[in-house]
């Protein structure tokens, strides 16, 4: 095995941002614990559903709530972090701390995923807290562009870690020890691509504009784009986005009809946000549909968002 720097000697060099440093070093602890547990998966009794109902009215997988708890007792051990909050939990957590930073995160996105042992993922933000006093659920509502720090760890056949402190954005594999090694030194997303994501059973649901680009797409080279397009879904956004990272691409989960109230499905706070910081440091874009993800300023804490990110040349065709 090649001999690769560690991630706590990639966060000692980023000295200006200490607590955020101590803070992803205790977020990537974590995702290692919750990696251990889906590579155990129906032998560690990890898989099917939790019996409970979180705040978003969806069904809990056993993996959704495990890996809340580690998340959760690793933050709370954290001596930077003044508080909380989870896709998982109704409430944010204060920890009783002022100062240091602020966590959010998806504990386990791509649940659907869990039971058919398809790539599933852990995302994060950190935010500064605020300084010398207690910080509130309002203290959470902050634009993307605030964020110290955001990453993502992809539970696929590699574990992979991948997370921006500073301009760039950097990946770290699992190696054999549990030990994280930097792979990729600053990733950047292809400006132009052949490849979109969008979950096409909704074809029926989507406003105008989201209906044409598609069909565009379709029409290959003898429609008005005058190429060819290969589709990808996952289903779970963490493989998603990385696929994007590694080669670029264009993801899509915009407004549907089906709940017209509804601006999207994903959240801002646990998914779009986070990605959107980590798909801008690599070049690429992401919007709400129109304005950047990163200038949204939340109103609450689970609210959802309209995501299109990727190919800069790509997400900006749909928007022109
Ligand atoms: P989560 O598992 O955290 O609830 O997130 C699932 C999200 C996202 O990962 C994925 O892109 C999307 O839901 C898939 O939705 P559809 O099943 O509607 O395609
Ligand atoms: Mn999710
Ligand atoms: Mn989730």
């Amino acid at each position: 095995m090649i001999e690769l720097p560690t991630l706590e000697a990639y966060l000692a060099a980023q000295a200006d941002h200490a607590p955020t440093a101590e803070t992803l070093l205790h977020i990537a602890r974590a995702c290692g614990e919750i990696s251990r547990a889906v590579q155990l998966g129906a032998v560690g009794d990890h898989l099917g559903v939790a019996g409970v109902t979180n705040v978003q009215d969806e069904e809990q997988k056993k993996l959704d709530v495990l890996a809340d708890d580690i998340l959760g007792r690793a933050l709370g051990a954290c001596e930077c972090v003044a508080g909380y909050a989870s896709e998982e939990r109704e409430h944010a957590h204060l920890t009783g701390r002022s100062g240091g930073v602020l966590v959010l995160f998806d504990p386990l996105d791509g649940s659907s995923n869990i039971d058919v042992n398809v790539s599933i993922g852990t995302i994060f933000s950190i935010l500064p807290a605020p300084e010398n006093e207690t910080p509130t659920t309002e203290s959470f509502l902050l634009p993307g562009r605030h964020q110290l720090a955001a990453g993502y760890a992809v539970y696929g056949p590699q574990t992979v870690l991948v997370l921006t402190v500073s301009a760039e954005v950097v990946a770290f594999t699992q190696d054999a020890a549990g030990i994280w090694r930097l792979t990729h030194d600053r990733l950047a997303v292809p400006a132009e691509t052949g490849e979109f994501a969008i979950n096409m059973s909704n074809e029926r649901h989507w406003a105008e504009p989201i209906r044409q680009y598609i069909a565009g797409c379709l029409q290959g080279r003898d429609g008005v784009r005058g190429k060819d397009f290969n589709m990808r879904w996952v289903g779970s956004m963490v493989a998603d986005v990385h696929r994007i990272m590694m080669r670029g691409g264009i993801f899509l989960y915009p407004w549907d009809a089906r709940d017209p109230s509804r601006p999207g499905k994903l959240r801002l706070l646990y998914e779009a946000a986070p990605m959107a910081l980590l798909i801008e440091r690599a070049g690429g874009v992401a919007i709400d549909g129109e304005r950047p993800l990163l200038d949204v300023t939340p109103t609450s804490l689970h609210q959802r968002v309209g995501v299109v990110l990727g190919s800069a040349a790509e997400v900006g065709h749909l928007a022109a």
